[in-house]
Formats: structure tokens, C-alpha cells, sequence
């Protein structure tokens, strides 16, 4: 059983720059929520009990989005905006979230580390908010199903093309089923001709305990940074860990492109908006 699960917030959203230089971006809006949103609504739909979040200086716009705002609500009371009340309120009622701060930006890895003591020893689960899945099963449940066949440590993979490697953690795959490779080597954002495969991590993941052993040990490396990747490179060392090449359709929104991709996706579906949206869309195309 996942009970946990880390959304790691504290980056600085350098790329999103102006838009981020007041706002975290992990509170940019995709389509009508925040970013964060979805991956906090991801883990409840996957029972997730403890929800813990890594912000740093500069972040708490997320927690107050997730808390009581009782000025608000009475507004709307008043308002008799029944509907929005119940979303106001029902985001607050999300889950309980415990909140870590990252006082040093010192990358992903050093993130998922300071959570050690909240995660005791348990096989967790970490959900990157800029990674936007749309997905008939979500890739963790899916991922979950491969947990529980092997109890080892999880990634979500995926073919990127060759140019694009250089942006993520890419694995040394060795197949064992399908869809399901053991992890020989990871690297870190490679130069695509050094590359040891087209399968890129994408952000979700599932880690057995022992990679805070790991993570206590890695060094910093590219950037700078304890990466994630390296200390998987160490658990593989020790332990088998397997990438799982999920199905579904992936935004990289951590990139302002990426962004306004997962935002036309997930519009086009919207049960609301969907419907407008794409005539909108029609009649865009028609302009090109
Ligand atoms: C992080 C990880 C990388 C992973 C990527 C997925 O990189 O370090 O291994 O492939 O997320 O989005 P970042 O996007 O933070 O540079």
C-alpha cells in the first residue's frame, strides 16, 4: 500500500519568467485550476492519506489556496453564488496536507530528501506538478499495478524524441515484459548522443524507502543540484528498479509551450467549456 505521496513545489519557475517573479508556478492556471490542483486532486483519487508539499520562500500563495478563506466565503454567501462556494470550500476540504520548506534550493533530490522523517520508512510516491498526464487510468494507479508485482521502486517512462532528451532523466532499459523495463543506468539530462535510450522519466514515481540512503549519499551534479535520477542510479545499485512506459498523453507544462499545450488538451474536454472552446478553435483554424 501508497499511502504518501511528496509534491515537490520549491522550484523557482525560472522559465516562466515574468509571470512567476510574484506567483509561484506551480499556481498557474491550467484551463480553470491551478497546476497544483490536479496533482493534489491525483493523489486523493489514488487514496493517497498524507499529501506532503516542498514549497520554499516565496510559496505561500499554496497554502493558501489549499485552507479555509472565510472572508471569501462569506462573500459568496452573501453573494447566494452557491456554486462557487462549494468549490471554495470543497479545495480546502481536499486532504490534509503537511507542508515541508526547502530553505536552499538544492534540487529535486534534496527536496524529496527533507521529507524523510514524514515518509518513516514507507514506500512513498512523488508527483511532479509540471508533468500534466491525460490518461484513462492515471499513470500511477497504473504504475501501482507494477509496484505491486515486483515491490521495487517505480518510474514513469516514456520515447521522447532524441532532441528533447536533454531536458529529463533518461533510463538504461532492459525489457522484462511489456511496457515494463529494469533499470540497468539513469542519467541525468544527457546530451542525446550519449543517451542510453529514447525512454524518458517522466514526473511520477514510486520509490521504496531505501532511496533516502541513496539520496543521503549522492553528490551534487548536473547544475549543481542533488538530482533524483543520480540517487536512482544508486538504488538500482542495490536494489532493482523499473520504469514503466505508461499509456496516455503527456504535457511537459513546465515550459510556457508545454503549458499552453496542456491547456488546449484539457480544454477541448472540459465538460463546461469543452464544447465552445472548440468551435472557437474551428474558427482559428480557418484563419491559419
Ligand atoms: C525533473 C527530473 C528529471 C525528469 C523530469 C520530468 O527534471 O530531474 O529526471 O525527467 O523532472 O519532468 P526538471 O523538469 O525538474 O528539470
Amino acid at each position: 500500500m501508497i499511502r504518501k505521496v511528496v509534491i515537490p513545489a520549491a522550484g523557482w519557475g525560472v522559465r516562466f519568467l515574468p509571470a512567476t517573479k510574484a506567483l509561484p508556478k506551480e499556481m498557474l492556471p491550467l484551463v480553470d485550476k491551478p497546476m497544483i490542483q490536479y496533482v493534489v486532486e491525483e493523489a486523493i483519487s489514488c487514496n493517497m492519506e498524507q499529501i506532503i508539499i516542498v514549497t520554499s520562500s516565496g510559496k505561500s500563495a499554496i497554502e493558501e489556496h489549499f485552507d479555509r478563506d472565510f472572508e471569501l466565503e462569506y462573500l459568496l454567501e452573501q453573494k447566494k453564488e452557491r456554486e462557487l462556494l462549494e468549490e471554495v470550500r470543497g479545495i480546502a476540504e481536499l486532504s490534509n496536507i503537511c507542508y515541508v520548506r526547502q530553505k536552499e534550493q538544492l534540487g529535486l533530490g534534496h527536496a524529496i530528501l527533507i521529507t524523510r522523517e514524514l515518509i518513516a520508512g514507507e514506500p512513498f510516491a512523488v508527483f511532479l506538478p509540471d508533468d500534466v498526464f491525460d490518461a484513462k487510468v492515471s499513470p500511477i494507479k497504473q504504475m501501482l499495478q507494477v509496484y505491486q508485482r515486483y515491490q521495487g521502486s517505480v518510474v514513469a517512462v516514456r520515447r521522447v524524441a532524441r532532441d528533447e532528451l536533454r531536458s529529463y532523466g533518461v533510463i538504461e532499459p532492459q525489457q522484462i515484459e511489456e511496457r515494463v523495463y529494469q533499470l540497468l543506468g539513469v542519467v541525468e539530462k544527457p546530451e542525446p548522443e550519449a543517451a542510453p535510450s529514447d525512454l524518458a522519466i517522466l514526473g511520477r514515481y514510486i520509490l521504496t524507502p531505501e532511496i533516502f540512503e541513496a539520496l543521503e549519499v549522492t553528490p551534487p551534479g548536473i547544475g549543481g543540484e542533488i538530482q533524483l535520477t543520480d540517487a536512482l542510479r544508486l538504488l538500482a545499485q542495490r536494489q532493482a528498479v523499473y520504469g514503466y512506459e505508461f499509456e496516455g498523453e503527456y504535457y511537459d507544462a513546465g515550459r510556457p509551450l508545454g503549458l499552453l499545450q496542456a491547456t488546449v488538451g484539457l480544454a477541448l474536454k472540459h465538460p463546461k467549456m469543452g464544447p465552445d472552446f472548440k468551435e472557437f478553435l474551428k474558427g482559428i483554424r480557418r484563419q491559419l
